[in-house]
């Protein structure tokens, strides 16, 4: 079978991961899907930078163009960040008829709804596995594993940074700020990790499952956002002598047609599970009504974990390809049914 050919945009932590793993894992792909994948170009913002991960030069350019135009590219990786570029890339690539597998957070949280109706429109797959909880496949869970049940609340660690850093200063007593810079320098933190410590990085990702989970629009000014810029050691300290540790939990709650979404620190029991997740992992509980509580749990941040997800969605359009039914996702009508009954939400949306 021909080979699928794929353009990624961006070749940071995540994206030079992505193009490790297809490299290394070209036998997977070839046994799971008879076919091989192929990246043909890369898209970057400086063409000079020296890079960690190996790759041909020629295949780096900085014009989008030669992506988003390239016929024979059916499938664009969007793992460079930020929103207006991001969105305007997808929106294009849409309109050519490519299939886009996205890992931005900020992105979907503001904006994908519009995307996913674009998608749809054009005939096109956009999966976002990668968005929350890095190499976690969470959005599968709620989207697959749960559909038919009724989901209640949703809590969890989805931040890696946050959790790195409170594990440093509560393990090892590591300073706010040098626990910080390693999570930067791990590539677990954002272009600008005012976003993760300030917990709107979690605040994005609870929007994120909370549509998925409870079918409904939902903004993220609806979040409560508190982060741990303001915590010491002395905080955790005193924790630590009552037998409690301090966790980054977001928390969404869906009863009686009204929502409540938060992130903010918490003391928890050192006895409670999530106290014992560590570093950049996350770990998410989902309770549903017939399922009761699941919980999934992995790396949440970090370049190989959260280019497998990247790789898993890219896998998934391309089975939708050969299957021919790409574009058929039903999330977008599923939102309009729910608009159509503002009354029954009581006005909260
Ligand atoms: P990163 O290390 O900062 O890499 C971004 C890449 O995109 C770089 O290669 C950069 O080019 C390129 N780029 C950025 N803006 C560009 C522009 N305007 N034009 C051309 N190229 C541009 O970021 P990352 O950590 O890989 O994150 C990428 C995305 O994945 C973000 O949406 C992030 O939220 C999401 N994500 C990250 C993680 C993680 O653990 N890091 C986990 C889950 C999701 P240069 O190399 O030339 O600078
Ligand atoms: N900056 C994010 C985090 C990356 O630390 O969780 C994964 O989404």
């Amino acid at each position: 079978e021909k080979e699928m050919v794929v353009g990624l945009l961006g070749f940071g932590t995540v994206g030079s991961g992505v193009h490790q793993l297809i490299e290394a894992h070209q036998d997977e792909l070839v046994h799971k899907l008879g076919r091989g994948v192929k990246v043909k170009r890369v898209l970057v913002y400086d063409l000079q930078k020296a890079r960690e991960v190996q790759v041909n030069p020629e295949l780096l350019t900085n014009d989008a163009s030669e992506i988003l135009n390239d016929p024979e590219i059916g499938i664009v990786i969007e793992v460079m960040g930020g929103i207006e570029q991001a969105r305007n890339y997808i929106l294009r690539a849409f309109e050519k008829g490519k299939h886009v597998v996205t890992a931005n957070k900020d992105l979907m949280a503001l904006h994908g709804p519009e995307l996913q109706s674009a998608a749809l429109e054009n005939g096109c797959d956009l999966y976002y596995e990668a968005s929350v909880a890095g190499g976690i496949p969470i959005i599968r869970g709620i989207e697959d594993g749960l559909v038919p049940d009724r989901i209640e609340s949703i809590m969890g660690i989805v931040n890696g940074t946050t959790n790195y850093i409170l594990t440093k200063m509560d393990d090892e007593g590591v300073s706010y700020e040098a626990a910080l810079k390693e999570a930067q320098e791990l590539g677990f933190a954002e272009a600008d990790p005012a976003g993760d410590v300030g917990g709107m990085d979690a605040a994005r990702k609870m929007a994120i499952m909370a549509r998925l989970a409870f079918s409904i629009p939902v903004d993220l000014a609806d979040v409560e956002v508190q982060g741990i810029e303001q915590l010491a050691l002395d905080d955790l300290q005193f924790g630590k002598q009552l037998g409690l540790t301090m966790k980054l939990i977001g928390r969404a709650h869906f009863q009686d047609n009204r929502v409540e979404l938060s992130v903010e620190p918490a003391f928890l029991p050192n006895t409670h599970p999530l106290a014992a997740v560590k570093n950049e992992n996350n770990a998410v509980y989902v309770y549903g009504k017939a399922m009761g509580e699941t919980m999934f749990y992995g790396p949440g941040a970090g370049s190989l974990p959260t280019a497998t997800a990247v790789l898993s969605d890219t896998v998934a359009v391309i089975r939708n390809m050969i299957l021919g039914v790409n574009g058929k996702q039903v999330i977008a009508p599923r939102f309009e049914k729910v608009l159509k009954e503002p009354e029954q939400r009581n006005g909260q949306y």
